[in-house]
């Protein structure tokens, strides 16, 4: 079993999300499947697909113009929320700290985060990728967390680029988040891989080490590019 986690960014529509839905409703697999969507389309998940929301606020309640809670996610039947993803961290100045707040206030109500780590360009050109990520797993999970978690390895120059690091890269990446669990008592909490992520390469990353499924942007937003990805992660 792995886990194909879509994440829709700003694209979509009610009616397109119904459509997909549809599409992976015919789907037999094993695969745990969660579709991360815009605030406006968070509705129930079906018999075969999770739903999830993209970010959430890390406030409880109360005056925070334009922000969505934790407890309003899990009130529209949604089930999961990306925490940290690159584009917060780049366009919101998110940090880990912040991650981490968004983490909990996930975990509060119900549903599992999944907390994104990962290099940029330049951090990887100075060696730094391992402590970045290493850093960004101790630092974004909640400390003492019991309830599910999913962390996810994107490595930021490799987003939206139809690039994807080398296997070899993705093994060692996960293997220092999968130690840095470890250590932390959190043996057995999924890696997903994100970036780049398409029905070709797909087969191949899920074969690697530590890889326990794919978090995937653009290539989840048609029905006819994120079904063979399904199909073809085992
Ligand atoms: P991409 O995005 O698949 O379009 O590279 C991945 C992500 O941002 O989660």
């Amino acid at each position: 079993m792995k886990i194909i986690a879509g994440n829709w960014k700003m694209n979509g529509t009610r009616t397109a999300l119904a459509e997909m839905l549809d599409a992976i409703a015919g789907v037999t697999t094993e695969n745990r499947v969660i579709l991360c969507v815009p605030f406006t389309m968070l509705r129930n998940g079906t018999d075969n697909v999770a739903i999830g929301a993209q970010d959430v606020s890390a406030n409880v309640r109360g005056a925070y113009t334009g922000e969505v809670s934790g407890a309003m996610i899990a009130e529209t039947g949604a089930k999961y929320v990306i925490v940290g993803h690159s584009e917060r961290r780049m366009y919101h100045d998110e940090t880990n700290d912040i991650v981490r707040a968004k983490a909990m206030r996930a975990i509060e109500n119900g549903l599992t985060p999944i907390i994104c780590v990962g290099e940029t360009m330049e951090e990887k050109r100075a060696g730094k990728t391992f402590d970045i990520i290493t850093d960004g797993v101790r630092e974004s999970v909640p400390e003492n967390v019991t309830d599910d978690i999913i962390i996810a390895y994107e490595p930021r120059w490799a987003i939206g680029a139809g690039i994807t690091p080398t296997a070899q890269e993705i093994a060692d990446a996960h293997k220092v988040i999968a130690d840095t669990l470890g250590y932390m008592g959190l043996n057995g909490t999924p890696i997903l891989y994100g970036a780049s992520v398409n029905a070709n390469n797909v087969a191949d990353i899920v074969a690697i080490k530590n890889v326990d499924g794919v978090l995937v942007g653009g290539a989840s937003l048609k029905p006819q590019e994120f079904v063979p990805i399904i199909n073809n992660a085992k």
